[in-house]
């Protein structure tokens, strides 16, 4: 069987002719949960980005079956649901309710379906009382847990979050976490928290400018010290 992400020999540069990511291939089983590793300008948010087809690499990605094409990208973005690392290029409805209820009108779902999982979505990230507040008034960390509901509300089968505990309270940080646990299905976790990569992961990738440098057991990378200092990813 196919898994259920394929990245083949990934390589993208930027316009300004920055190079981002080079001959990347990484594989995502269904439910694998993938902490995706490497210091500042490794190129983690960029290979994120080419996960739903926002940026379009030299290569082919394979996902759920459907290579993503100009044409399949409709149906990629019902599988793949993207949380920006900034939650303004995430939020742009007057109210927190129209942001969290955005994909699911989108998907055709009839309005007590919409407001059932808006509800559902909101009470995940403990932002229920938030919901017919303006998004642009909230703190950054409230926004992140705003981003992260208007995926939710979608019902996604893959999750692809970018640094989605940075910026929280330790409580929230924590719920944060626990919800990802109890949530089964599959992930791919940018992050600088190795913690939460360990509490939750079952891979890991570890990507240093633009190369895939490492890949497999999160107890494996994350137990080889000599590894993580040598990517500065650890304290010497
Ligand atoms: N829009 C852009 N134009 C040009 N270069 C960019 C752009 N965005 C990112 N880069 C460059 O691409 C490389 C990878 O950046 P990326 O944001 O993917 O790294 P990252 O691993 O997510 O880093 P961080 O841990 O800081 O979030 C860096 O060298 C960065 O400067
Ligand atoms: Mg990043």
């Amino acid at each position: 069987m196919r898994p259920l992400i394929e990245i083949k020999d990934l390589s993208y540069t930027y316009p300004d002719g920055n190079v981002a990511l080079e001959n990347v291939s990484l594989e995502v089983e269904e439910r694998d949960c993938i902490g995706l590793i490497g210091p500042n300008g490794a190129g983690k948010s960029t290979l994120l980005l080419h996960l739903n087809g926002i940026l379009r690499g030299s290569n082919q990605i394979q996902v759920d079956g459907l290579e993503i094409t100009a044409e399949t990208l409709p149906k990629i973005r019902e599988k793949v649901a993207l949380v920006f690392q900034d939650p303004e290029h995430q939020l742009f409805m007057p109210t927190v309710y129209d942001d969290t209820a955005f994909g699911p009108i989108n998907l055709g779902w009839d309005k007590n379906k919409v407001n059932w999982q808006v509800d559902l979505a909101l009470q995940e990230v403990d932002m229920l009382t938030a919901k017919h507040r303006s998004s642009h008034h909230l703190s950054f960390g409230e926004k992140k847990r705003i981003a992260l509901a208007t995926v939710l509300s979608m019902k996604p089968k893959i999750l692809v979050l970018d640094e989605p505990s940075s910026n929280l309270d330790p409580k929230h940080r924590w719920e944060m976490i626990d919800l990802f646990k109890n949530l089964n299905i599959t992930k791919l976790i940018a992050t600088h928290d190795l913690e939460m990569v360990s509490t939750l992961c079952n891979k890991v990738a570890l990507l240093n400018r633009g190369r895939l440098k490492a890949f497999g057991p999160a107890a494996e990378i994350l137990g080889n010290k000599d590894l993580l200092v040598s990517y500065d990813l650890a304290k010497p």
